[in-house]
């Protein structure tokens, strides 16, 4: 058929006869093919108005709460008091990013943060942060160097690690401040017991030496039971006591994570580490929610319907047509995918809070988008969808998010992704 407009084919301008329909192929134009209802009969759900004038909200945004981050540190901080609270703000603050919650921890009232790698530690220094900052992962070829310049407490797991770091300390001629890591479980991170006093000579031997001083030791509890914690913690209580007989100060004692912190007392020692449940996201997987727990979450995942239709029964939606109505109804379109950190496990599954309501997600979720069915419901183009937030006021939470996809909170808050802005939101 001949296209009658199109590039160089333009009406008026080129010799070719100019195909106009008439009525009647019109109407057959424009008539829906089989199946699928005519246009005016969903004009009043399918059409959004034109916002002309309104604030448009964000595309996509995760919202940060610091005024739930404080509080929740601050009420652990109470909790666990005397003993400190190091803030836990790797993996990009938990998805909150790292510098807003850095921030809020410590006006909740930590005295130090936690990371995993000496990266993200010079982050934070870059930020502004002042306060002492704990690395713990490091790879044979870690910049001791620029950590040490930066102040950057590390921990330290192996004699290897050890060597490194001291190296580093006298080219800087500085002192490094560690923390001795103990595997007491996990088979992780950490020293084995047994090479223990080796690696407790070497540091009494760079401590003589003027190259580091022992800022603490540390451990990590599996969260397996209690009998298993307090089997690690026995454990860790003897690699104290064989740090004191090599003849060093073993400084901070640092045992529990957030889980600790609601379970075990006996964990505590001198400093938690905190991190989960600084974020309001309960560390105890679906079994107690943050509410239980006094806390409140602090990130609330949100944007806007990019479009909406209706649809009629039977029809597929999304990839591979996981999901058709069993009934005419409107389906809106989200611009939130697995790229963004939506697990593709909870298609399906999750669901979102719109047009005042929990909404299911319908089909497969893809990589920038999900369509979630929202019935007869009167939706827009434009109006605000939240994917989690704070239940209390009736929105998803990051932990039903968590049993959708069959996974923890930790999993959902940190795996939001980068093309996601974070936005700080409290008095700072
Ligand atoms: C060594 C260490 N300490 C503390 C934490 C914080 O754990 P949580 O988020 O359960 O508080 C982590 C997190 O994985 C960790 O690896």
């Amino acid at each position: 058929m001949t296209n009658p407009v199109g590039p160089g084919n333009r009406p008026g301008s080129v010799s070719e006869p100019v195909l106009v329909p008439g009525p009647a192929a019109l109407a057959r134009l424009s008539a829906p093919p089989a199946g699928v209802p005519a246009a005016d009969a969903l004009a009043a759900t399918v059409d959004p108005p034109a916002r002309m004038g309104a604030t448009p909200g964000p595309f996509r945004e995760a919202l940060i709460s610091t005024d739930a981050i404080r509080h929740n540190i601050a009420s652990i901080v109470t909790r666990v008091s005397p003993a400190r609270v190091m803030a836990v703000v790797k993996a990009n603050g938990y998805g909150h990013d790292p510098i807003i919650a850095a921030r809020a921890a410590l006006e909740g009232g930590a005295s130090a943060l936690g990371v995993a790698d000496v990266t993200e530690a010079l982050a934070l220094r870059k930020a502004g942060v002042t306060v002492p900052v704990l690395a713990w992962l490091h790879d044979p070829d870690t910049d001791f160097v620029s950590a040490l310049a930066a102040n950057i407490e590390v921990a330290v797991s192996s004699r290897a690690q050890l060597g490194a770091v001291v190296e580093a300390a006298a080219a800087l001629s500085r002192v490094a401040a560690i923390h001795l890591k103990v595997d007491t479980g996990l088979s992780r991170n950490g020293v084995a017991f047994a090479n223990l006093p080796a690696l407790c000579e070497a540091v009494l031997a760079a401590h003589s030496a003027g190259r580091v001083v022992l800022k603490g030791i540390m451990s990590h509890l599996a969260n397996t039971s209690s009998d298993e914690d307090a089997a690690q913690r026995e454990i860790f209580v003897r690699a104290v006591e064989l740090v004191r007989a090599t003849g060093l100060n073993p400084g901070l004692r640092h045992l529990a994570a957030s889980s600790a912190v609601f379970t075990t007392p006996a964990a505590w020692f001198d400093m938690v580490r905190v991190g989960i449940a600084g974020y309001g996201v309960s560390p105890f997987a679906a079994t107690v929610t943050p509410a239980e727990l006094g806390l409140h979450p602090a990130m609330t995942l949100r944007g806007r319907v990019i479009a909406v239709h209706r649809l009629p029964a039977g029809v597929g939606v999304s990839y591979n047509h996981t999901w058709r109505p069993d009934r005419e109804t409107t389906v809106a379109l989200i611009p939130f995918g697995y790229a963004d950190g939506l697990p593709r496990q909870a298609s399906n599954r999750g669901e979102v809070w719109l047009a005042g309501g929990r909404r299911p997600v319908v089909g497969r979720i893809a990589m920038d988008q999900c369509v979630v069915d929202v019935g007869n419901a009167p939706v827009a183009a434009g109006d605000e969808v939240v994917l989690f937030g704070d239940p209390s006021t009736g929105v998803p939470s990051a932990e039903d998010w968590a049993v959708a996809a069959g996974t923890i909170g930790y999993d959902i808050v940190t795996r939001i992704g980068p093309r996601v802005p974070r936005r700080a939101l409290g008095v700072t």
